[in-house]
């Protein structure tokens, strides 16, 4: 497979039906599974990676030859306007971001700059281009801003309280977005997403640490799981749904801002004792706080255990979404129940660790049809092992 990323020309003008998109963060979770929605919408699909060491396109690698990359980072405006310039997005789809909210309490500044500043800079660019009229722009904007939660469920009216550098960062970038909106009369949403995980997800995040780590234990290859905060609670969702949620957003005919979630809201410790059950183990809690263990019944082996160099400076105890307002005016309905999102999870990293998931997991499952939708990533996997997706790229 031979692939280019862009040389620095203006892309050609496609045919009249045919939109182009670009977006920002391509390489991560959400951008990868964007990028293949978009594509079997018909689109034309850029995006910007950020240059590294190592080869940091395995989540797009299958659709490679299919998009156009160019390099660019978050805190460097002129390229970004560059980029911008060259493409004429009809859509962008800013998803880039120092992501991570425990790295934000050690990286503050950079997190400002890229996930709060990097959104103004490509706000900004848009302008400058003058493509305000012709380019439609989507927020990853975030259920942190509710942080320390003022109601329960979170609506698009709930106020703010942001709990981390992060949080503080993505309200910057809320308000850069409503504030385009209002005085450029730019086509500018926020998407204000709840945790969202998949088989992709970075395996820093706390359902993906599990997912990995159950794999893990059954292999050998670890001991004992250690987490931080057991309690904390998430209305978690599939990115595959919320991805059509960003799209769906863009193609309304005002633009506006929406809660994006399922509705559900699960603790750390009840996700973990899912997916241990589903790999078969017995889980049991013991203790409370620093020294709560999950010990497995069968064995007496410590499955998991609390460890505070994962708590965080200021904690989000709880977030639920009501996505009332996006069934409403996007249609828009998540398909995906957590108990389906782990299984899906937990087959992916059984089968990274050479293992399959026994049989009984299925039966945790309320539709036992339930299809994985880790296939493509099991197939790259196989094809990277034999040396077939080796990417030969034009820089
Ligand atoms: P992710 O997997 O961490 O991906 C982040 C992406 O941003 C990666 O492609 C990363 O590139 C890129 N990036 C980071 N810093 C950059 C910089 N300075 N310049 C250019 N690119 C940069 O995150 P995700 O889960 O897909 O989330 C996508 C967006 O939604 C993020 O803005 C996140 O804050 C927001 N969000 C996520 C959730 C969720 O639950 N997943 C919920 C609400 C909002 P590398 O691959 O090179 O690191
Ligand atoms: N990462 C992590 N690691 N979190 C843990 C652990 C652990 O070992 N143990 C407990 N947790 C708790 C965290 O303290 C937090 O309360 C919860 O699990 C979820 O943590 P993460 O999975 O790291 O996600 P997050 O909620 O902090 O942030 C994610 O969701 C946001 C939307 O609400 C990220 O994707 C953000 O980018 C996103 O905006």
């Amino acid at each position: 497979m031979v692939n280019q990323i862009e040389s620095p020309t203006r892309a050609k003008l496609d045919g009249p039906d045919k939109k182009t998109a670009l977006i920002t963060g391509i390489t991560g979770q959400d951008g990868s599974y964007l990028a293949e929605f978009l594509l079997e919408q018909g689109y034309t699909v850029h995006g910007i990676i950020r240059r590294s060491s190592s080869f940091n396109t395995s989540r797009i690698d299958h659709i490679f030859s299919k998009i156009t990359l160019h390099y660019g980072d978050m805190i460097d405006s002129s390229n970004l306007s560059s980029v911008i310039y060259r493409v004429r997005p009809n859509e962008i789809y800013n998803l880039a971001a120092q992501s991570h909210v425990k790295v934000s309490f050690e990286m503050p500044e950079y997190t400002g700059e890229s996930t709060g500043l990097g959104t103004m800079r490509i706000l900004e660019a848009i302008r400058t281009c003058g493509l305000e009229k012709h380019t439609r722009f989507y927020q990853a904007s975030s259920s942190e801003l509710f942080g320390k939660v003022m109601e329960v469920p979170q609506t698009e009216t709930t106020p703010f309280y942001p709990r981390s550098p992060y949080g503080v960062a993505k309200l910057y970038a809320y308000w850069a977005v409503k504030n385009y909106r209002e005085s450029y009369d730019m086509f500018a949403c926020n998407g204000i997403l709840f945790n969202h995980e998949s088989p992709r997800r970075g395996g820093t995040f706390v359902t993906k640490k599990i997912t990995a780590g159950v794999a893990r234990i059954v292999c050998g290859n670890l001991e004992t799981l250690e987490l931080g905060n057991l309690d904390a609670q998430r209305d978690w969702g599939h990115a595959k749904d919320y991805v059509r949620a960003m799209w769906a957003m863009l193609q309304t005919e005002e633009a506006d801002d929406f809660v994006i979630a399922t509705g559900v809201m699960h603790s750390v410790r009840s996700f973990a004792t899912l997916c241990f059950q589903m790999a078969g183990f017995d889980i049991e809690w013991s203790g409370t706080g620093e020294d709560e263990i999950g010990v497995d019944q069968k064995t007496g082996k410590v499955l998991v255990r609390v460890s505070p160099k994962f708590f965080r400076p200021c904690e989000v105890e709880e977030l639920l979404g009501d996505p009332s307002k996006a069934k409403k005016h996007l249609s828009w309905t998540p398909t995906c129940s957590l108990k389906e999102l782990a299984y899906d999870m937990m087959y992916y990293d059984f089968s990274v660790y050479g293992l399959e998931l026994p049989e009984s997991a299925k039966t945790f499952l309320d539709n036992p049809a339930f299809q994985v939708t880790c296939a493509q990533e099991l197939a790259a996997r196989e094809r990277t092992k034999t040396g077939v997706a080796i990417n030969v790229r034009g820089v």
